[in-house]
């Protein structure tokens, strides 16, 4: 295990069976195909590159970077595009893809942004959910893991852009970010 992590919140096998459920439910959803998955920079790269193998569809991939910013204590939930689609969405059936809903800040403005592009169907799929601290209106509709409040790393999400690469969810050890 990594030096830097605390303990393993959801290993690799947990991941790769829920990955399967989860496409599983987003294939039953949308049997036709032609799904397009949108993925959002950088967290959800491998979740999505995972999720998109697991689902024997036609399914396409396009990516949206974002930044957010604003006081922590007052959430003002602007967000803004560093990258924008590829292609256009209107009438096409389309599913976010998030690593993590924390505040709900990032999904909530990305949800109301592609929705005004008239897609035919609009859905979240988040790997992890933070429920309780989420301060913006915003639910998923397929989540994988609820988990506590802890700051988690691996599998796509990082702490000051390392730890992606780590191939388990784990809680990073308090001093890492502390010393910070
Ligand atoms: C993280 C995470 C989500 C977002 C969730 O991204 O990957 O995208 O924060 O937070 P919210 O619900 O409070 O908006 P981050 O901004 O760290 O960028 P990254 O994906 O490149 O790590
Ligand atoms: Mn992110
Ligand atoms: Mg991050």
């Amino acid at each position: 295990m990594n030096e830097a992590i605390r303990e393993i919140l959801l290993t690799e096998e947990e991941i790769k069976n829920k990955v399967r459920e989860l496409s599983n439910q987003i294939i039953k959803d949308f049997p036709d195909g032609d799904v397009i998955l949108i993925g959002i920079l950088k967290g959800s790269v491998i979740f999505v590159a995972d999720l998109m193998r697991s689902m024997n569809i036609n399914v396409t991939m396009d990516f949206m970077a974002v930044s957010s910013y604003g006081m922590s204590s007052n959430t003002s939930g602007i967000v803004r595009i560093l990258k924008d689609l590829d292609f256009d969405i209107e009438d096409k059936d389309v599913v976010i893809v998030e690593d993590i809903i924390d505040t709900g800040t990032t999904l909530k403005y990305l949800y109301e942004y592609l929705k005004a592009r008239n897609p035919r169907n609009l859905k979240i799929c988040c790997l992890l959910d933070k429920a309780d601290r989420r301060k913006a209106d915003i639910k998923a509709d397929y989540i994988g893991f609820s988990i506590p409040d802890e700051f988690v790393v691996g599998y796509g999400l990082d702490y000051a852009e390392k730890f992606r690469n780590l191939p388990y969810i784990g809680i990073l050890k308090e001093e890492v970010y502390k010393k910070d």
